[in-house]
């Protein structure tokens, strides 16, 4: 959710931003811009619409600089438009700014800076506090004792209540860019000669793998060849150098169309990655490196407490199925956001798990630091290396499934399920579970790479299905057990890259209310699987057909469908119940991929959305 990027170093600075922006648009699209240090002094670009538009902007010079700071916005507070866009510069033309966050107390800043006789172009918080640094810089004295600019962040910061990722210069000092953070992400890049700020390791890993993440409350000086860190109170910290591990090539899209696209096709490849050495040699059983719990003290767990967001509590809500089911522990799924403000009475034996593709997502972080402030233990599954909640839970599993560019999350989903099985197996074998049903458990997820690639073959199929279908305005997504989660996931997918209006509910559940919506216009998909439940799903399909509703059936193959009962039939391959999340995952999708395409959606920057919910 917005995009920094910061630049110092050799004559390069608007053309690595601009790289990095680029990289970076899938967390807000809504405008960009950037200040460089451009032959004669700084220079400010803003467009809005896509960094494209930026791009167009540019004239030769100001790909080059050896300063500059960008930014590419989701929008908060104010519409989209050019005077919003970030950079945002102070009314003395002394400070420019880019921000993350939400400076929550920005009106009474303002009120105190106009008395002031600073004035603001825009409705953003953010211009606050730029112009709170230039009322700082402006008292500050010019002594050569402290760096003044520097001096005023600091002291500005401290005014502030809320949460910020920034990146700010000042003309007066050409060679300096600052960055700070407090419940934003910031990442320093040290290069040859060069130093960069970003708010995601994606933006610059073209540039370096050398980073730096910065605390909360940390504030970074860099000069072209070096850097300090202290702390918005000025004690000086030590900066720990990170090598990023990342493949480049993650962040292109290669023979694909869209990174969705590209990485529903990489789910073979990540699930595989996530399972990677982490199954007992016995072959009964899984285990994780970081849990930083034996398995005496996971054994004391009475009671397991998920807390995730969006699409990963979906995969919370799959991990209490499986959880209950294989390790026989009670678990409880909130969502983040509620948890953290709800005061909730929890056992001391409880283990807090949160769950979060990018590791930054604000609601989720708050509320694991509120369960680790009432002294809880707490993990996190996570698929972002050194990100916020991986470096401040007591434990944690990294999904390795390499980084997820596409807004709406595919692989990340199919790859925490994956790691939640994993973990009620090994929960499971550490109480009741046999040797033998570990043993099956094991060989059913070493089988999944596999039958995703099958799942993948009917990719046209699922095409000509979502043709027909994408005309829909409404579309229901019912399934039972297991597959009710994975209703609200289809539900979800469809909705935020179609904006057609679609709901999940457990197939019974439909009786009691929705089925007042069934009708030739809105078409259900069905999520069926056999075993126990699968008659009465049948019989829910029959209430639906009963009513003239459309029916589209997502079934594992040991399902004996009626012949003509619904109207499109999608099979996943027979697998064992612990998979059967995942497998069902694949064709809704697809599907929903299919049916944004036929509506021309922009599937990869749907409408409202970024990636990485970074504000409350
Ligand atoms: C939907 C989607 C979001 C995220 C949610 C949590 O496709 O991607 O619902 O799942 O914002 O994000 P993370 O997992 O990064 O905490």
């Amino acid at each position: 959710m917005c995009g920094i990027v910061g630049y110092i170093g050799l004559d390069r600075a608007g053309s690595v931003m601009l790289d990095g922006l680029k990289r970076l648009e899938y967390r807000g699209y809504d405008s960009s811009g950037m200040v460089v240090s451009a032959g004669k002094g700084f220079e400010q670009i803003k467009r809005t619409g896509r960094v494209v538009k930026l791009e167009e902007s540019l004239k030769e010079p100001q790909l080059g600089g050896n300063l500059g700071i960008s930014h590419t916005r989701w929008a908060t507070h104010g519409d989209v438009s050019e005077a919003n866009a970030h950079p945002h510069t102070s009314s003395d033309g002394k400070i420019s700014l880019v921000h993350n966050g939400v400076i929550e107390n920005y009106n009474g800043m303002k009120d105190f800076l106009a008395g002031k006789g600073y004035t603001f172009q825009s409705e953003t918080d953010s211009e606050a506090l730029c112009n709170l640094i230039a009322y700082h810089y402006d008292k500050e004295p010019k002594d050569g004792k402290k760096n003044p600019f520097h001096e005023a962040v600091r002291k500005s910061l401290r005014h502030v209540e809320g949460t910020y990722g920034i990146a700010v210069v000042c003309p007066d000092f050409p060679e300096d860019l600052i960055g700070a953070r407090k419940g934003s992400p910031l990442i320093v890049g040290i290069g040859k000669g060069e130093h960069l700020l970003a708010s995601d390791v994606s933006a610059i890993t073209h540039c370096t793998q050398n980073v730096v993440y910065l605390d909360d409350n940390e504030v970074v000086h860099l000069k072209k060849d070096n850097f300090s860190i202290s702390t918005v109170s000025s004690k000086s910290v030590e900066a720990v150098i990170h090598k990023v591990d990342w493949d480049t090539s993650e962040a292109e899209l290669g023979d694909y169309d869209h990174f969705m696209q590209k990485e529903i096709f990489e789910q073979p490849t990540s699930l595989e990655n996530g399972m990677r050495g982490r199954f007992s040699d016995d072959g009964s059983t899984a285990f994780f490196g970081g849990l930083n719990l034996n398995p005496q003290e996971l054994c004391q767990i009475d009671r397991i407490l998920f807390l995730a967001c969006g699409t990963a509590w979906h995969s919370c809500l799959v991990a209490e199925y499986l959880i209950e089911r294989f390790a026989r522990i009670p678990v409880e799924v909130e969502y983040a956001s509620e948890f953290r403000y709800r005061n909730a009475p929890l056992d001391k034996n409880t283990l807090v798990v949160a769950i979060s593709q990018s590791g930054e997502t604000i609601d989720t972080l708050g509320a694991l630091r509120e369960a680790k402030r009432k002294g809880f233990r707490t993990l996190a599954i996570n698929n972002s290396v050194g990100s916020t909640i991986a470096r401040e839970s007591d434990g944690g599993i990294y999904q390795h499934a390499g980084s997820e560019i596409g807004v709406a999350s595919t692989k990340a989903f199919t790859s925490q399920i994956m790691i939640c099985a994993m973990l009620a197996l090994y929960l499971g074998r550490l109480r009741d579970l046999s040797y033998g049903d570990g043993v099956q458990i094991v060989n059913a997820l070493k089988k999944l790479p596999e039958q995703v690639k099958e799942i993948l073959k009917q990719n046209d199929k699922i095409a000509a299905v979502a043709k027909k279908f994408a005309k829909y305005e409404d579309c229901l997504f019912l399934g039972r057990q297991l597959m009710f989660p994975i209703a609200l996931e289809g539900a979800l997918k469809l909705k935020e890259i179609s904006y057609i209006h679609a709901e999940g509910y457990p197939a019974a559940e439909m009786k009691h209310g929705p089925i007042a919506l069934i009708c030739e216009d809105c078409p259900s998909v069905f999520l069926v699987t056999s075993g126990e439940t699968f008659s009465k799903s049948l019989a829910n399909v029959q209430e639906v057909k009963a009513r003239k509703g459309k029916v589209i059936c997502i079934a594992t193959e040991d399902c004996d469908i009626p012949d003509g009962l619904v109207d499109e039939t999608i099979l996943v391959p027979e697998c064992h119940e612990i998979v059967k999340p995942i497998l069902m995952s694949i064709p809704i999708q697809l599907f929903s991929y299919h049916v944004a395409l036929e509506r021309g959606c922009d599937v990869d920057k749907p409408r409202n959305l970024a990636k990485s919910v970074t504000v409350e």
